[in-house]
């Protein structure tokens, strides 16, 4: 009995840990190249200032690696500046299901190169550190390739959004783990009120 609640904790620990650093392990090509307007360092309102982002395909790969490429979705996305130095998370490995990458900029049919959008910082977008990515998905919709306007470790070319409302976004994060968290626990609490029948019969 011991054992086995000792395993469950276990699972339910994992899992959580698994969707809140958004380990779906997998590993993508950064094949885009990404660029967007703000500096490094700079701060940007929401609801009010402008990005633009560019990507297209880096030409040094093979004519022919973005075959299966059908759509390419541009995100905003979190960088906490806090879990910069923890390698644990290894960030660079948790590319799919993104957590972090929250906030849609555009979502349109993959073309190589001159892709340009200017976005307004929507208004409900929190108080944080931030970058840009794009994803580049396949008839089937799932995530081929990426790029991205920092790093692997998503140190370098940070810049800041604050929010007119005083919003964080740690809250949001905070949220979407107790959410995927109550999911989790009930996916438990039934899978022993189940075995408990079972052993009753
Ligand atoms: C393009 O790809 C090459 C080969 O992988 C890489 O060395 C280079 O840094 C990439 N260029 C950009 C701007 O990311
Ligand atoms: C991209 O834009 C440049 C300059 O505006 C142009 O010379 C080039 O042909 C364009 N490329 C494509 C694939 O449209």
């Amino acid at each position: 009995m011991a054992t086995r609640a000792f395993l469950l904790t276990s699972l339910l620990l994992s899992c959580l840990l698994q969707i809140c650093s958004g380990a779906y392990f997998s590993s993508l090509q950064r094949t885009l190249i990404v660029t967007a307007s703000p500096k490094a360092g700079e701060v940007l309102k929401s609801g009010e200032d402008k990005i633009t982002v560019t990507w297209g395909l880096n030409q040094s790969y093979p004519a022919g690696t973005d075959s299966a490429y059908k759509t390419v979705k541009v995100k905003l996305c979190y960088a906490p500046i806090s879990q910069v130095d923890r390698a644990w998370r290894k960030t660079v490995d948790h590319l799919t299901k993104d957590k972090t990458c929250q906030h849609k900029i555009v979502s349109q049919p993959y073309k190589a190169s001159n892709n340009s959008v200017e976005w307004t910082i929507e208004k409900d977008v929190p108080t944080a550190t931030y970058f840009i990515r794009a994803y580049a998905y396949d008839a089937e919709d799932q995530e081929v390739a990426y790029g991205q306007t920092t790093d692997a470790h998503k140190t370098t070319n940070l810049f800041g959004i604050e929010a007119i409302t005083g919003r964080h976004a740690s809250l949001d994060i905070a949220a979407v783990c107790f959410s995927a968290f109550s999911v989790v626990s009930l996916c438990g609490f039934f899978w022993v009120e189940k075995r408990k029948s079972r052993v009753a019969k």
